[in-house]
């Protein structure tokens, strides 16, 4: 890999002083792109142009009443007849919502039979409050269940229905470059994360804009440097939010909302119905926003020592301070039913809405698109110990309600997709 002059300064762990490194990586951030021969405040108002075109037609559909979100049949999907025009408004939204990818008794079974599982277990008495302050709800009962193990749960996410859905949205990815394979779209490696179940008549604070990849590793770490190479180098046109080069390869700084993996898409199975109104989840529909969220910390009106709020050990924040042209693009999903899903972009900023007294329940598998590449083997192996032995997985809080039920999901339940998922093949 090509490191232009002059290079710059990494930190393969999380830096011991935060403000040092901080300061130390801007001001070798703003001398890499000087030395393209434009300025920083040139190559943001270049991305600022850009933005504010693609925010005002946003908002401009939003108010005609036109769909923001692109909405697409599983069935064309599974047929492989997807409109080209709707992938390319995928590719320009990075989010789509998949139509009947379950179909929709199938998904309101599965949501019975979680509440089966979670009661038959005693969960409700077990419970003690939310592992991390993250999701934390109000009440006794969650709304977040640190639950990774039922049938229900490992049957979607082992699923061809899944399986399609995935290898669909990861080719909309760069996955092969420079004779490196990284990542392989037709394999995903089950990434393991919690269910949601808010029932009727909740009320929610929501969650704010955030951005889910990483913190400061984003901006410190080798690999993320070569992966942003070209917001780091003046040369802005070029970025390609699609291209996985170098994502899938580096470690990531630890903490306790992180991911460990690489997705291409974050994403939820339905499992009831929901109004659009309902406290849903919004994100701001442009993948190329990334690269202002990067730059803007560069600007001479953020603090040296500041990365507009960004630091380890909590989510990565887009606020009204620093982004508010982004904010003015938040946009919800459509009105969905039991068995679709959801997908947005890794980079995409996304929000939950909060809502009073909600209208009919809003329940949800949080299931990903986490292809098989380096970064997710290796996490597969700590995956691999969790699914054993009914424990959480590394990524969560180590709450493990699940180890002593006897009744999940086991390993002989386990298809080939699952298998090969697991790295079990
Ligand atoms: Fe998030």
């Amino acid at each position: 890999m090509n490191d232009l002059p002059p290079a710059l300064p990494h930190w393969e762990q999380t830096p011991a002083d935060l403000p040092v490194a901080i300061k130390e990586i801007k001001a070798a951030l703003r001398e890499r792109i000087a030395a393209s021969g434009r300025t920083v405040e040139e190559v943001v108002a270049v991305l600022e142009r850009q933005l504010t075109a693609e925010v005002e037609e946003i908002e401009a559909a939003r108010d005609r009443g036109e769909p923001v979100w692109p909405v697409i049949d599983y069935a064309d999907i599974a047929a492989g007849t997807v409109d080209p025009a709707a992938v390319d408004q995928l590719r320009r939204r990075g989010c789509a919502v998949v139509r009947g990818q379950f179909e929709h008794d199938r998904a309101r079974e599965w949501d019975r039979e979680l509440v089966d599982y979670v009661d038959r277990n005693g969960f409700f008495d077990q419970y003690r409050g939310p592992g991390d302050d993250f999701f934390a709800s109000v009440g006794s009962k969650p709304e977040i269940y640190p639950i990774y193990w039922s049938r229900p749960q490992m049957e979607a996410r082992q699923s061809d229905e899944m399986a399609q859905v995935q290898a669909f949205l990861n080719g909309l990815w760069r996955h092969e470059s420079d004779g490196v394979q990284w990542f392989d779209p037709g394999r995903d490696s089950l990434y393991p994360d919690r269910i949601r179940r808010r029932p009727p008549g909740a009320s929610s604070a929501g969650l704010g804009s955030h951005l889910d990849p990483g913190t400061l590793d984003l901006w410190m770490t080798r690999e993320y440097q070569r992966a942003f190479r070209h917001l780091f180098d003046g040369s802005v046109e070029r970025y390609d939010p699609w291209d996985a080069a170098h994502r899938t390869t580096g470690p990531q700084y630890p903490g306790t909302t992180m991911c460990s993996v690489f997705r291409t898409f974050q994403g939820w199975t339905a499992l009831s119905d929901m109004a659009p109104d309902q406290g849903v989840l919004h994100t701001v529909p442009i993948p190329g926003a990334m690269a202002y969220l990067m730059l803007r910390p560069l600007l001479a009106d953020v603090p040296d020592d500041d990365m507009c709020g960004v630091t380890i050990n909590r989510t990565f924040p887009v606020t009204e301070r620093w982004h508010p042209l982004l904010r003015r693009a938040l946009t919800g999903i459509p009105a969905v039913r039991a068995g679709d899903s959801v997908w947005w972009h890794c980079d995409l900023i996304h929000s939950v809405a909060p809502v009073e007294d909600q209208q009919g329940w809003g329940n949800v598998m949080y299931i990903p698109a986490a292809p098989w590449c380096p970064r997710n083997e290796r996490y597969a192996a700590r995956v691999r110990e969790a699914f054993a032995s009914g424990s959480s997985p590394d990524d969560f809080p180590a709450e493990h309600y699940e180890r002593a039920w006897a009744d999940r999901f086991g390993a002989d339940d386990l298809n080939e997709t699952g298998r090969r998922g697991l790295g079990l093949a």
